[in-house]
């Protein structure tokens, strides 16, 4: 695996490399949900690059910045156990430099649920996701439904900027007991672990409620409600910041077509989400590409 750490060795390796071309961005602490990204990347391109930058300018508060996980030796030797052919591992200094001054500003799908929550996050990302790509030039970039409001918001500035690649997504990866594979994950201690997982209990029974025949987005959205609210009368101990069904790609409240019932809880300091996708006649996964 080459090991590519400032973005001129990024931009000359990508001038050389077999097409197609794909470039799978992280921030690390490599998990099952990336290794499953990789993969897709894999059958479907000769050569594939992971990046891996813990982008501070989509963090809000500085200590979830600062405990943010890293084990960048780790990630490296799985990473390049999976054939990885490159990995980008920049200092934030190089792509950050003194007087860097350009923040692209998504609005539409960016504005509610974690645009709400997270004032500027997907600036952040929308900028370091832009510069990736303009510095890379891949045939396709891959992306994860578990950050679903980030994949809407990535499409529509790649559409807006008519950025020449494809942007890719795969389903959310769980463990068994449901939870979203995360980053986050290995921040919770283990009662918190115990408790994570109500939230796609709730978001599983929203969606249960919608291929039932449901279609009222207030009752669709309580019945998950409610399975939170009977949680915590049973003693789990978390907060809830948003749980709402949206239209797939504005992000905006669902009236018809595709959507997404997503959701946000805290537990203790940590702060995790996740969402289901509500499909029109959906028998056997999904089929959403644009
Ligand atoms: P990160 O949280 O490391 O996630 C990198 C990619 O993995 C994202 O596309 C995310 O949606 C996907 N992913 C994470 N957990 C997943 C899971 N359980 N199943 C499937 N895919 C999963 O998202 C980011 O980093 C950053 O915001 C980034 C896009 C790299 C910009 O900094």
């Amino acid at each position: 695996m080459e090991l590519l750490s400032t973005p001129k060795q990024l931009m000359a390796y990508c001038r050389n490399a077999t097409r197609p071309l794909g470039i799978v961005p992280t921030m690390g602490s490599i998990h099952q949900g990336h290794i499953e990204l990789v993969k897709q990347a894999q059958s479907e391109c000769d050569t594939v690059i992971v990046t891996l930058f813990i982008n501070p300018l989509q963090f809000g508060e500085e200590k979830d910045f600062d405990s943010y996980p890293r084990s960048i030796n780790e990630d490296s030797e799985v990473l390049s156990s999976y054939g990885v052919d490159a990995l980008y591992f920049p200092e934030t200094s190089l792509i950050y430099p003194d007087g860097f001054s350009t923040s692209i500003n998504v609005y539409g799908p960016a504005l509610p649920m974690e645009g709400l929550t997270r004032p500027g996050h997907f600036d952040g990302v929308a900028t370091i996701v832009a510069k990736l790509l303009i510095n890379s030039g891949p045939d396709n970039a891959y992306f994860g439904r578990k950050d679903g409001q980030q994949l809407a918001v990535i499409k529509r500035m790649v559409k807006d900027l008519e950025i020449p690649t494809n942007i890719r997504e795969i389903d959310t990866v769980r463990e068994a007991d449901g939870l979203a594979y995360s980053s986050r994950n290995n921040l919770l201690n283990s009662n918190q672990r115990l408790a994570a997982p109500i939230l796609y209990e709730s978001l599983s029974a929203g969606k249960m409620a919608f291929e039932g025949g449901e279609r009222n987005p207030l009752v669709i959205t309580g019945v998950a409600f409610e399975i939170l609210e009977a949680a915590k009368r049973k003693g789990l101990l978390f907060t809830i910041d948003y749980l709402e069904m949206v239209d797939l790609m504005s992000m905006m409240p669902w009236s018809s077509g595709d959507a997404m019932l997503a959701g946000a809880i805290r537990l203790g300091d940590i702060r995790i989400i996740d969402n289901v996708i509500l499909v029109e006649n959906n028998i056997d996964g999904i089929s959403r590409e644009e």
